[in-house]
Formats: structure tokens, C-alpha cells, sequence
């Protein structure tokens, strides 16, 4: 079964065909960074602009790349939400017009179930259930036990900013531009993780739950402390040592509290069979390497093959389209008309 999907959820427009959930046939992405990248974050509305204008090229350079015509396009997937509501509107608009003009079922999917498939692209093993899941994004964090597909129960989840948006904060308090993730992760080899010591929000005891605000709240307070010992206004006067050992220092502490989170679930809930990583914050070096050191030899553990597959994209969409539409193929019409939502509920 071919697949055709859209995500348009925050600043990346995407499409991509995918088949039987697994194969990816065409991933295509046209990415906003350049734009928002001068405002250091992304605004809604430019957002949702650049979708208008990059939606049809982008649909039909991926069917190009698959080598597919609207014959062979099985059914069609959309992102419905969570994530910014002018920029969904573009997605789910142009999915069911597509839906009612050829006629084809549109399978609506929730984003965060969408980078959780992202690991199941482009393999040939079979997954075993159940699997612990971290997922690691700039919209959200959880850990969430799968007991088999589409069947997620949430153990934890942040309860303030997710892993991702303090990546991006913390760059924007240096001056390391946007999005910060891959800035913090490069400029952090050159620093040394211990020179400063920043908190780490465990919270209560035997809680799955993150929180990451106070640790940005410590780097921010660190870097006010040294700016004012200095007499320096701007983020780019800093010192490019204390930049990189801050980096580092505040890497080490997210890359801990999500390893140490992660392996106390597993020790919670001893039947699990994998444990996976996803979304954006799963492409940093330093945090598959420490979970991959706490796991070795006790569990096979899994992050998306591809860093394309880490951050927003439509072939994970596909997947996760593609696994509902096994449970209930029956459920799946043309012209639905899907509405997107705000909403994180779907679990
Ligand atoms: O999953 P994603 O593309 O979007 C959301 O659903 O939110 O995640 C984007 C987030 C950004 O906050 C970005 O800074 C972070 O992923 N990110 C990284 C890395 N690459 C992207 N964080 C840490 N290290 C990276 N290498
Ligand atoms: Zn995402």
C-alpha cells in the first residue's frame, strides 16, 4: 500500500510516499531554517506564508521523486496536530482537497505518533512490542510505553519546556542562532561538560515527568553573572570558551536527566522488548551515545536511521498512516474533511 503524506505542523513543509509503512519511495522537505533563523525562533504567521507558497512545489517534486501518479497513491496522510494552527491549516486544506478530487482515503495522524513511527522507516526487522519510547522534541517530550501499534500509554511527560526548546533557548542566550540543537551539540565537542555545575530537575521520587526550565534558568543566570563581571550587552561578545563549556555543561545535564529518566522506566516496566528515540532532539550524537552505553548487552535500542527521519518530516507521517489503516482500513474515507487541532490528546 502506497501512502502519499503531508506535515506542515511548524516550519518544515513536507510531503513524501512511503510503502506498506516501512519502504520511503520519496521524502521531500523544504525547509524555513534560512527565514526564521533572523528571528531566532519561528513566527506563525511567516510560517504558515512560506506553506502557501512551497505546498504544491513540494507535492509534486515528491511525486516525482517516488515515480508515482496519482494511480498509484493508495490513500493520503496528513498531520492533524498538535503544533501551530496557521501552519496545520495550509497541510490539512490541501490534504482534502486532494482527498475529495482523486478520491482517496485520508488518514489523519497525531505528530508526536508520527516521529514515533520514524523508526520503523526504512527497516526490514520486525519491531517487538512492547517498546519504551522517548521522545525528544521542541513542541514535547514524553516516555511512552507501545504495547503494539497505535496503542500508547504516556508515562511521562514535561511539564515545562520540552528538551528541544531549551536546546533553542539556551542557543539564544549565547547568540548561537537558530535552531539551536545542532549549534549547542557542535560548539559543546570543543567544551568541557564539567566546568559548570547546572541543576538537574529530577522532581518527585519515581516520577517519569521532565523539566527543563530551571536549567535553562541556571545558564541564563550564569551567563547574566559573567556578562555583568565583564560589562558586556551583547551575546556575541562572549568569550567563545565560556560559550562552549556552558554548552557542554548544560548538554551533559539534559543528555542526563533524559538517559536516567528513560532507564528507570525500563527498570519499572520489565516486560518492555526495545527501547527507541525520537523526534528532533534524538539527532544529538551525545544523547544516543550515553543511552546507548546504559542499554548495551540488556536491550536492543533503536533511533531513526537517518537524521532526516529525527526532525519534522512526512515519511514518518506515512508510517504511523499506515499502521492505523491495518487496525481499521474500514475507518478511512475520502473527503473527511479533516480538522487540525491544537489538542496533544490522541493516546
Ligand atoms: O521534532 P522536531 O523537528 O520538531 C518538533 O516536533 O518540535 O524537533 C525540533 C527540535 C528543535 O528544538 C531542535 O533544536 C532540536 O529538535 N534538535 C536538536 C538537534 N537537532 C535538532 N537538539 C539537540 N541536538 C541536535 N543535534
Ligand atoms: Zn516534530
Amino acid at each position: 500500500m502506497k501512502i502519499l503524506s503531508i506535515e506542515t505542523s511548524c516550519d518544515e513543509t513536507a510531503c513524501a510516499v512511503v510503502e506498506d509503512g516501512k519502504k520511503v519511495l520519496a521524502n521531500t522537505i523544504a525547509s524555513q531554517i534560512d527565514i526564521h533563523a533572523k528571528t531566532g525562533g519561528v513566527v506563525p504567521e511567516v510560517a504558515a506564508r512560506e506553506h502557501v507558497l512551497k505546498m504544491i512545489p513540494v507535492l509534486d517534486e515528491c511525486l516525482k521523486e517516488s515515480s508515482c501518479d496519482w494511480d498509484d497513491i493508495d490513500a493520503l496522510a496528513i498531520t492533524k496536530g498538535p503544533g501551530l494552527i496557521s501552519s496545520l491549516i495550509i497541510g490539512t486544506e490541501t490534504a482534502n482537497v486532494i482527498s475529495y478530487v482523486k478520491k482517496k482515503p485520508l488518514i489523519p495522524v497525531q505528530h508526536i505518533t508520527g516521529h514515533i513511527y520514524s523508526n520503523w522507516l526504512d527497516t526490514d526487522e520486525e519491531i517487538e512490542f512492547p517498546v519504551l519510547i522517548l521522545t525528544v522534541s521542541g513542541g514535547h517530550n514524553e516516555l511512552i510505553l507501545m504495547k503494539g501499534h497505535h496503542e500508547f500509554e504516556v508515562l511521562g511527560e514535561s511539564r515545562d519546556d520540552a528538551s528541544g526548546e531549551a536546546f533553542d533557548k539556551v542557543a539564544r542566550i549565547l547568540g548561537l542562532g537558530y535552531p539551536g540543537g545542532p549549534v549547542i551539540s557542535k560548539i559543546a565537542e570543543e567544551g568541557d561538560g564539567s566546568s559548570f555545575s547546572l541543576p538537574r530537575a529530577y522532581l518527585e521520587k519515581g516520577s517519569l515527568d521532565f523539566s527543563f526550565s530551571g536549567l535553562k534558568t541556571a545558564v541564563l543566570t550564569e551567563v547574566k553573572e559573567y556578562a555583568k563581571a565583564r560589562n558586556i550587552e551583547n551575546a556575541e561578545d562572549i568569550d567563545q570558551k565560556f560559550k562552549a563549556d556552558l554548552a557542554a555543561s548544560f548538554q551533559e545535564a539534559v543528555v542526563e536527566i533524559l538517559a536516567n529518566k528513560l532507564y528507570m522506566a525500563f527498570e519499572k516496566y520489565s516486560e518492555i522488548k526495545e527501547v527507541h528515540l525520537a523526534g528532533g532532539v534524538s539527532a544529538n550524537s551525545r544523547l544516543r551515545e550515553v543511552i546507548q552505553e546504559k542499554f548495551d548487552g540488556k536491550i536492543t535500542f533503536r533511533h531513526p536511521k537517518s537524521i532526516k527521519y529525527c526532525t519534522d518530516n512526512a515519511a514518518m507521517i506515512a508510517s504511523a498512516a499506515y499502521f492505523l489503516h491495518v487496525n481499521s482500513p474500514e475507518k478511512y474515507k475520502p473527503c473527511s474533511n479533516i480538522i487540525p487541532t491544537t489538542s496533544f490528546e490522541i493516546f
